[in-house]
């Protein structure tokens, strides 16, 4: 069966020459959550650019259920949700529902209908109480949970998170990780919290300097992953 989305050989150089990925090739299955680990520096951002359709590979492939997007980037960025690091670089709205509906509204659903379906989102995430509340006022786990909703709200197939649990206070994030959790959603978590990623996460991949160094399923002791030096040798 194809994955919902793979990649194959996925290389990526930023245009002042640095080489972010190398030769990634890795495969997401339908309604998994995929934790992607690695140091700092070690190319997870980048790669959920790609997969969002952000970037374009600079060699190498991103497929769609067995297609390649090619250089078309809109195949993904209609499927993939990307929620990035800084909330704030996502949100810019006078209001959270106006934010949570703006992608819509942007794709020319009508005001009322987008409203509606944002509404929702925000119910979904419990946070409907926040939904005329200007997003720069918010707490850092609440303009998470707001960009999250303007996300969930363009219905992606899949879930792009960045650093979620980055900068939440201990409370914030166990409310952050349920919520996760509870979303029957495909999705792919970038982080070095690696609590998060073994309470969130089905699978794993690492990566180290670009390159995948690791992969294999959460919680099965023949996985390297599970394996504490392994882990510190790769920055984590
Ligand atoms: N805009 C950029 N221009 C040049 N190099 C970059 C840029 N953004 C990131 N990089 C480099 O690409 C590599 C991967 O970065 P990144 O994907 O942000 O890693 P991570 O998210 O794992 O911390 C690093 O070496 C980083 O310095
Ligand atoms: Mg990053």
């Amino acid at each position: 069966m194809a994955a919902l989305l793979e990649t194959k050989g996925l290389c990526y150089d930023y245009p002042d020459g640095t080489p972010a990925l190398t030769d990634v090739s890795i495969r997401l299955n339908e309604g998994g959550k995929t934790a992607l680990i690695g140091a700092n520096g070690s190319g997870k951002s980048t790669l959920l650019m790609l997969l969002a359709g952000c970037f374009a590979p600079s060699r190498g492939e991103v497929l769609l259920r067995g297609e390649p997007a090619g250089q078309d980037l809109w195949m993904l960025k209609n499927s993939a949700g990307l929620v990035f690091q800084e909330p704030d670089d996502q949100l810019f709205m006078p209001s959270v529902l106006e934010d949570a509906a703006f992608g819509l509204v942007a794709r020319d659903v009508p005001a009322e209908e987008a409203r509606a379906i944002a509404r929702a989102c925000l119910e979904k995430l419990g946070i409907q109480h926040l939904a005329d509340r200007p997003p720069h006022r918010l707490s850092g786990g609440e303009k998470r949970s707001a960009a999250l909703a303007g996300i969930l709200a363009m219905k992606p197939e899949i879930i792009l998170l960045d650093e979620p649990s980055a900068s939440l206070d201990p409370r914030a994030r166990r409310n952050l990780i349920g919520t996760l959790r509870e979303l029957d959603k495909t999705m792919v978590i970038a982080t070095h919290d690696l609590e998060m990623a073994s309470a969130l996460c089905d699978a794993a991949v690492l990566l180290f300097k670009g390159r995948v160094a690791g992969e294999g399923f959460m919680g099965c002791p023949e996985n390297s992953l599970m394996d504490e030096k392994f882990l510190r040798d790769h920055g984590l």
